[in-house]
């Protein structure tokens, strides 16, 4: 990753806009569009993703004409575009040409065209197909200068990411020479020793399809790995046919946290600017977390750089079950939530509400009632507030905490026969994310092998697998004074999903002080009681059998399979502390399980859950966004000037209306920072 955001076109501004689909509308419609764009505010838009059909409508022939006036037209209204190459739709005529460059699921079924998705990752014509597309609107909007982003293809991995093709087959077993050189190298990575699965010819090694009984766990690990690899192998070619003739920063919208197919480390390392893209889950009551969450997770793709927020909705979507509606002042509050966590960008799908096709029913920036609507009137006083947040473009979100996060353990953990369903990485670290958001601290994600030097705490809720050199790397941390607070069922098998030698969490027995000796999986509706410092903490679906070799025991189990034995742990190491927690508290029992860690590392939380305090700090001004989530008023403590209403100033106790934001304005050395902070509360 470059730091090639923002173009300096762009530079202090938060981009304001969304996807643009002029395909679906007429030129009268165009210019009416951009004129409505220009009273929204809207400073970018993202074009052409859908438009292969209409660029490209027969094989190796283009026509510009309609993309070549759309983007002229947006260019003489002073609006910047972010162009999409349109390969996550491949035509009509591609795939009649071409069916064997259709996407086959698991039970062999080929998916057929009259819907959206890529073909075959894996496809040698696909690929062909897609480098020619690229590289033909890279050689034509190379110097044109409203083009400011290049947006490479749309949210890999969706709607489908694995392929069962012939052509998924040959790329597999060609993947797996390369990873393990020789098929002896091969069997014993996969564990072939086991109901005897030894590979005597690289044509019998297959993808991992329906089997009678369960998979190879190790086989279907790599074949994870495969489509992560192949996907981003056609992002790479895409990218790098334009960056033959175009200079512009290019992209690429991830799906952070809800796309099961991708390693985004990996995909970070390849984009001159992470960009995100993001829906609330409407089935869930507090929304605005999973929300942070991954915003969160967005940043710290990033590498703490600012990041680009290319999709959200201004109110309901049209895919999940009930679509809810967002509540008048629901849309602000996310949008700004996402620039309080680093996004530089707030752009929604889409511009306007498609008539036709399956997304009639979801919402946009201009509502299908047209301008006489809550949500027109929500956007033009969004667009008008993010104009005065322009100096927030390009600062930084500090954060003291970290969360591990690592797609392989998660793609590792969810294969079949694990001791319990009930135990889902993703689910317990959304519990302990949102333990801490309501405790009121930043936290941002980490690879297990990153440097975790600058965090006063790291928190491994689910590390499954979890290499012996990531273990060494979490035993530093805390050696040289970190603490670490780890979750069950982590550190139990290696990159193979094999089971460490010495036994479930050996590599990371030394800096925790115990050995775990069996899980104890509980029945679905029952629950164990953890005495806590005399508080009983309830835990649901797990528990282990814990030895302590020099941790001491904070909490204890009362009842279940281990009466009195140690439940929570805590050992001091070197100059840090390491925690261990062999059960499952909910989020609310989390807080007497977290609390003495937070007091280690030296940590205070707020008491005012539901309302977001986070600071984005320049080289001179910082920036606080209070996001009151609740039904009351929230009372912060803030000095500086309102940067929404005009700069007035502040000082003192700010009372943030229910429902309302602020964004506090403040010379960086008049605000203390998260450390003198927490000291004043410790
Ligand atoms: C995704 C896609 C968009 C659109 C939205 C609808 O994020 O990228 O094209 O389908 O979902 O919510």
């Amino acid at each position: 990753m470059t730091d090639g955001w923002p173009h300096p076109r762009m530079r202090s501004r938060i981009a304001f806009g969304g996807d643009y689909n002029p395909e679906q509308w007429s030129l009268e419609k165009w210019r009416e569009d951009i004129a409505l764009m220009r009273e929204a505010g809207v400073s970018m838009v993202t074009i052409g993703l859908w438009s292969w059909a209409v660029v490209e409508p027969r094989e190796g022939v283009y026509d510009f004409d309609q993309l070549d006036t759309v983007i002229d037209l947006l260019h003489e209204a002073g609006i910047a575009i972010d162009l999409g190459t349109p390969t996550a739709s491949p035509p009509a005529w591609f795939f009649a040409t071409y069916p064997g460059a259709r996407v086959v699921t698991r039970e062999g079924v080929p998916l057929g065209f009259g819907s959206r998705g890529m073909a075959s990752p894996s496809s040698p014509e696909y690929r062909r197909a897609a480098v020619g597309i690229a590289g033909a609107l890279a050689r034509r909007y190379a110097d044109h200068p409203a083009v400011v982003l290049w947006h490479v293809h749309n949210e890999y991995g969706a709607p489908v990411g694995e392929d069962f093709s012939s052509h998924a087959r040959a790329a597999f077993r060609g993947w797996l020479q390369d990873r393990y050189g020789s098929l002896e190298e091969l069997n014993t990575a996969w564990g072939t020793a086991f109901w005897g699965q030894q590979y005597t010819d690289w044509e019998h090694v297959d993808l991992p399809g329906p089997t009678p009984s369960a998979p190879n766990p190790s086989q279907q690990l790599d074949f994870h790995r495969f489509t992560d690899h192949q996907l981003r192998a056609c992002y790479l070619a895409e990218r790098d046919a334009i960056r033959a003739h175009a200079a512009q920063p290019i992209t690429t919208n991830f799906m952070a946290g809800s796309c099961p197919t991708t390693d985004l480390w990996a995909w970070a390392a390849e984009v001159d600017v992470v960009s995100n893209d993001h829906y609330l889950t409407a089935a869930d009551a507090e929304p605005e977390i999973g929300l942070a969450m991954a915003a969160d997770l967005s940043r710290s793709f990033a590498g703490g750089r600012p990041w680009l927020l290319l999709e959200h909705s201004t109110s309901g979507v049209n895919w999940q079950p009930r679509n809810v509606a967002k509540q008048p002042g629901e849309m602000r509050r996310n949008s700004l939530a996402h620039v309080a966590r680093g996004s530089d960008s707030v752009m929604y799908f889409q511009w306007r509400a498609s008539r036709v096709g399956a997304e009639k029913f979801h919402s946009a920036m201009l509502p299908h009632a047209g301008r006489d609507t809550r949500t027109w009137r929500e956007v033009v006083q969004l667009g008008a507030q993010l104009d005065h947040l322009g100096e927030v473009a390009g600062t930084r979100v500090q954060a003291d905490v970290a969360i591990l996060w690592d797609a392989e353990s998660h793609w590792a953990q969810r294969l079949p026969w694990r001791p319990s369903v009930g135990l889902d990485p993703e689910e317990r670290i959304r519990t302990w994310y949102e333990r801490l958001w309501r405790d009121g601290l930043t936290v941002d994600f980490a690879h297990p092998r990153a440097d975790l030097s600058g965090y006063r705490l790291v928190l491994a809720p689910a590390s499954y697998l979890l290499t012996r050199a990531a273990a060494a790397n979490l035993t530093a941390y805390v050696k040289d004074g970190g603490t670490l607070v780890v979750g069950c069922f982590s550190a139990v098998v290696d990159e193979h999903d094999a089971v460490h030698e010495g036994g479930f969490l050996a590599p990371l027995s030394e800096v925790l002080g115990i050995q775990v000796h069996e899980y104890l999986p509980l029945r679905e509706d029952e629950s164990v009681t953890i005495d806590v410092a005399g508080q009983p903490v309830p835990g649901t679906v797990w528990q282990e059998a814990v030895v302590l070799t020099g941790a001491t025991a904070v909490g204890t189990y009362r009842d279940g399979y281990a009466p009195g034995e140690p439940a929570v742990t805590r050992h001091v190491h070197g100059a840090g502390t390491a925690w261990y927690v062999s059960a499952c508290p909910d989020m609310a029992g989390l807080a007497a399980v977290l609390a003495p860690a937070y007091r280690d590392a030296g940590l205070a939380g707020t008491d005012q859950p539901g309302v977001e305090v986070v600071t984005r700090t320049g080289a001179e001004h910082s920036f606080t966004f209070v996001i009151n989530h609740t039904g009351q008023a929230a009372r912060v403590p803030v000095h500086g000037h309102d940067a929404l209403l005009g700069h007035a100033p502040v000082g003192g106790i700010l009372a943030v209306d229910p429902g309302d934001v602020a964004v506090i304005r403040a010379a960086v050395t008049s605000l203390p920072s998260d450390r003198t902070r927490a000291a004043a509360h410790a």
